[in-house]
């Protein structure tokens, strides 16, 4: 257990004279590593930090650093509090640098971390949290070269919320609630996944903030649901979206960037596509995969150095493999099987760590192709309220 004790002691260590200092020094810089999701408790929130060791193992007790404001659970068709996936997104929690964002959904704010490369497991909030401007923030994205971080509200006041974000005085609104008009009809706390909010990302060049939304598969006939695009000029995101659909995409829902102009998404009615983004922001269909058996793919994950990208699925235990170029199908990663499912993931070094279908995190090894580790977090806390996964470094 690497303790505060510990690390002060290896401070002291590495002041004392000793021959071998730098060497020290070196390897505790090089070996602090961290994983996050956000504990999203109605009674309060936290984000939760967790040691990444050198052979990137999940070490130590996890870290609870509180949010400043509540969590709050999405309900499903039949009007219960979703047991898992509580918010029906990706990227509630984002690491770019040493920075950290993440929501409060009960309160409808949006807050930033800093994190200390020499203790990661302990992030300190930049300034105060700021409202969202609307109702049930889910999923956020981060733009290094606008310095501005956006936020899907995915309740019954929705709609998207940018920010300057200073690394010392925290975030400053820029501009109004972005509506998204018919893209989405929710309640508060949002109802799904049918009909839910599912993700935001800036393009990968800041040219434009992408918003995906939840048709529903299920209905008579089919809904389709929607792309949501606003274009960024001088350095400012668009206060009005362009909405587009494609025929075969119904409940488009994760958004995981491929390159500059292509990314993978998931749809839990079949499984994944390939679209790529115009410079006039048309959204085109490359590839369309339907993965056989599957229950419901709503993460995905890309590894730049296998060139391999993972289409995660809530009610399988396996990662399939999808060819980032061609969309084909390339086999399965299995993991044990009484973790039912992965959900929201995060890529560091070949190891790829998940919330899993039951209360833990499994850690897949994406080299081996195999299940690395399963952390059981159930004397830690409650399943239904973890939601996002990230991990540090991440630049
Ligand atoms: C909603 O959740 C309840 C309780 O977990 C469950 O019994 C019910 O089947 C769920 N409804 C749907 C449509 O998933």
């Amino acid at each position: 257990m690497r303790s505060l004790f510990a690390l002060a002691l290896t401070t002291v260590a590495l002041a004392a004279p000793s021959g071998d200092s730098s060497n020290n020094q070196k390897s505790s810089h090089e070996t602090s590593k961290a994983a996050y999701f956000l504990d999203n408790d109605p009674a309060g929130s936290s984000i939760v930090s967790i040691r990444i060791d050198e052979s990137g193992m999940l070490r130590d007790s996890p870290v609870r650093t509180s949010t400043r404001g509540n969590g709050a659970i999405g309900m499903n068709s039949t009007g219960f509090k979703n047991t898992a996936d509580s918010l029906f997104s990706q990227d509630a929690v984002v690491v770019s640098g040493e920075m950290m964002f993440t929501i409060n959904p009960g309160s409808s704010t949006i807050v930033m971390f800093r994190i200390n490369p020499s203790d990661p497991y302990h992030p300190t909030m930049v300034g105060s949290p700021a409202s969202t401007i609307g109702e049930f923030p889910m999923s956020v994205t981060y733009s290094a070269a606008l310095r501005t971080v956006c936020v899907m509200n995915g309740g019954a006041k929705a709609g998207v919320a940018c920010f300057s974000a200073d690394p010392f005085y925290g975030l400053k609104p820029v501009g109004p609630l972005r509506s998204i008009g018919k893209a989405i009809d929710e309640t508060t706390p949002a109802t799904g996944p049918p009909g839910s909010a599912s993700d935001i990302f800036f393009t990968p060049d800041s040219s434009a903030v992408l918003v995906t939304t939840k048709g529903d598969a299920g209905s008579t006939p089919p809904k389709q649901g929607y792309f949501a695009t606003f274009p960024v000029k001088n350095g400012k995101v668009a206060n009005k979206p362009v909405l587009s659909q494609i025929s075969d995409i119904l409940m488009q829902f994760s958004i995981t960037w491929l390159d500059e102009f292509r990314f993978l998404l998931s749809d839990p009615a079949y499984g994944v596509s390939i679209l790529s983004i115009a410079h006039d922001f048309t959204l085109t269909e490359l590839a369309h995969t339907k993965i056989p058996n599957e229950v419901a793919i709503c993460w995905t994950s890309y590894d730049p150095a296998l060139s391999m990208a993972y289409a995660i699925d809530v009610g399988q235990p396996y990662l399939t493999k999808i060819n980032p170029s061609s969309g084909a199908i390339e086999g399965r990663i299995n993991i044990d099987k009484n973790l039912v499912g992965m959900f929201d993931s995060s890529i560091l070094n070949d190891k790829m760590y998940s919330l899993s279908g039951v209360n833990g995190i499994v850690v897949t090894d994406l080299v081996k192709e195999k299940q690395a580790q399963f952390l059981d977090l159930t004397g830690f806390g409650e399943r239904a309220f973890y939601q996002g996964m990230a991990v540090w470094p991440k630049m």
